[in-house]
């Protein structure tokens, strides 16, 4: 019998708690073995022969002298080898009993919550610039309830079965995997993502060949590790560290290319869907591939005349703000009605007083750096230009400092015009941009939040006392959000709460947390008995 999924509770790292105490030991001897090596090819090195020589350096993002990671960059020959360990895998794989493919996951989600859970931390908090309170929801809380979760949504689906048989024969669905591999590519921003991109095909009985974020190789080389630890056949989950394009040139020019899991940036995931079309016009692949991903947002927040200022205020600062605004969930466009508009922008300054920027190893700092350079040069190149440009009023920072590492500050403008570009283009960075619109036209509002963010779809809030103001934006803006959220950020869901994804430039809204995602990765057979 499949367990009951829970939430794993979150640690609070309180000064002097003891879990403070163990983190700080994790962070020290993490420091003290900088920068990490991770090959080429997670897994036993004795099952593997790497041919790479190539090695790439990841400096840490809040201190770009230091180096965090270096990993072996695969070659074309170690993705083809990989894809061949993962396909004489499958055999067994799809035939090991799913409670025994689902008691693996449910022992990795107990190696994270327990023997692993600092070290992941503390990986995600020197690697990708976390402060504790950030990596904690995701390395720890969130990979675990993905591993739980899965194995739950995975059931839900191995439980549908025809409900009706006529007399004399019998039916049944057999819930397949697909024939061939699937591709799973994850990005920097959240160490659990590739838990959860790897978890959801692996447990519907796929191998998967899994190539995560240069940015994000070490704690991925630990997740792996952990699977690996848990029980998971070591040729199931092949993980392939190495330049996209090199990786991605061998993955998918192969004739058992099944399918693909992407979370990240919508251009990205556009290239990869017109790859991925070139090989089913050429008839390369024996199946037309599955392809879901769930890619960029320019989520909003609506702050309506009725609402709570305080609330909102508190909200937009978390949403904006919390790991820089590099969740694909962060609010970076705020409406806001005339008659509020000064008292939300005073909430905000006030409550930023109390708001540090800095090492994120330093429990008091809220926001920490940037993921990289190109990041950095992006968004501040955004910044200068902002600052300089006469239809923005800058009213929250505009400043940065990248001398040590890549720390932008919480920086907030209200737009005269109503069509600036801001309100489109997406920067993962910690920059929101406000549209002030007169009280009583609600209505055109909608219209424009809607029309707005570049044609992303991924989440939205509404502010609002208002019950008939909150009926009518969750109508108009149907179509504007895959999660929509009332008197609470667009940031946090929780996995077995609040199913995750966007449509429209947003991905395919296959729902990060609900079987929606694992029903991608089957071909379910239809029997038919008579008797
Ligand atoms: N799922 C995360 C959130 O909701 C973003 O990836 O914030």
């Amino acid at each position: 019998v499949i367990p009951k999924p829970f939430n794993e509770p979150n640690l609070h790292y309180a000064k002097g708690s003891p879990e403070r105490q163990k983190l700080v030991a994790a962070l020290n001897n993490l420091r003290s073995r900088l920068p990490v090596q991770v090959p080429a090819r997670g897994g036993p090195s004795s099952s593997r022969q790497d041919t790479t020589t190539q090695h790439v350096s990841m400096p840490m993002p809040s201190e770009h002298q230091n180096i965090f990671a270096q990993y072996a960059s695969a070659a074309e020959s170690d993705v083809s080898a990989a894809i061949g360990t993962a396909l004489s895998a499958k055999a067994a794989w799809q035939n090991m009993p799913f409670t025994d493919r689902a008691a693996i996951f449910l022992r990795a989600a107990e190696l994270v919550s327990g023997k692993y859970r600092y070290e992941l931390i503390a990986a995600t908090m020197l690697g990708q610039g976390k402060n504790a309170w950030q990596a904690e929801i995701d390395a720890a809380a969130e990979l675990a309830d993905f591993f739980r979760f899965n194995v739950g949504f995975a059931q839900e689906i191995y439980d549908k079965q025809p409900t009706v048989n006529s007399p004399g024969h019998h039916g049944r669905t057999d819930w397949r995997p697909l024939e061939g591999f699937v591709y799973a590519v994850s990005p920097f921003n959240f160490t659990a993502i590739g838990g959860n991109l790897v978890s959801a095909p692996a447990l519907m009985g796929n191998v998967v060949v899994w190539k995560p974020s240069p940015m994000s190789v070490y704690p991925s080389y630990l997740v792996h590790k952990i699977l690996l630890e848990a029980g998971l056949p070591p040729g199931v989950v092949q993980l392939v560290n190495g330049d996209a394009e090199t990786v991605t040139k061998a993955v998918m020019g192969h004739r058992e290319f099944s399918a693909l899991t992407f979370i990240g940036s919508s251009d990205v995931f556009r290239a990869l869907y017109a790859k991925a079309a070139e090989g089913i016009v050429a008839k390369k692949y024996r199946d037309f591939p599955r392809l879901a991903g769930e890619t960029s947002g320019k989520n909003f927040h609506l702050v309506h005349p009725s609402a709570d200022i305080e609330n909102a205020a508190r909200h937009t600062i978390r949403a904006s703000f919390e790991y820089s605004g590099q969740k694909c969930s962060a609010c970076a466009r705020i409406y806001l009605p005339q008659s509020q508009a000064t008292a939300f922008i005073d909430a905000m300054k006030r409550e930023l007083t109390a708001v540090k920027v800095g090492d994120p190893e330093e429990f008091e700092n809220f926001l920490g750096p940037v993921i990289n350079q190109a990041a950095f040069d992006k968004i501040t190149k955004a910044i200068d230009s902002a600052n300089g440009d006469s239809q923005l009023e800058r009213v929250i920072g505009g400043t940065y400092d990248g001398s040590k590492g890549f720390f932008i500050d919480p920086t907030m403008y209200v737009s005269k015009a109503a069509d600036h570009e801001l309100f489109d283009r997406e920067l993962f960075g910690p920059v929101l941009v406000a549209h002030v619109y007169p009280d009583a036209e609600f209505d055109e509002v909608l219209d424009v939040i809607d029309r707005q963010g570049g044609n992303f779809a991924l989440t939205g809030a509404i502010f609002a006392n208002d019950q008939a103001a909150i009926r009518k934006a969750e109508d108009r803006l149907r179509w504007a959000a895959g999660n929509f959220y009332v008197n609470c950020k667009t940031t946090g869901a929780v996995i077995g709460q609040q199913a995750f994804g966007g449509a429209r430039g947003s991905g395919t809204c296959d729902k990060a947390g609900s079987a929606n995602l694992l029903m991608r990765f089957t071909a379910p057979r239809t029997l038919k008995e008579e008797y």
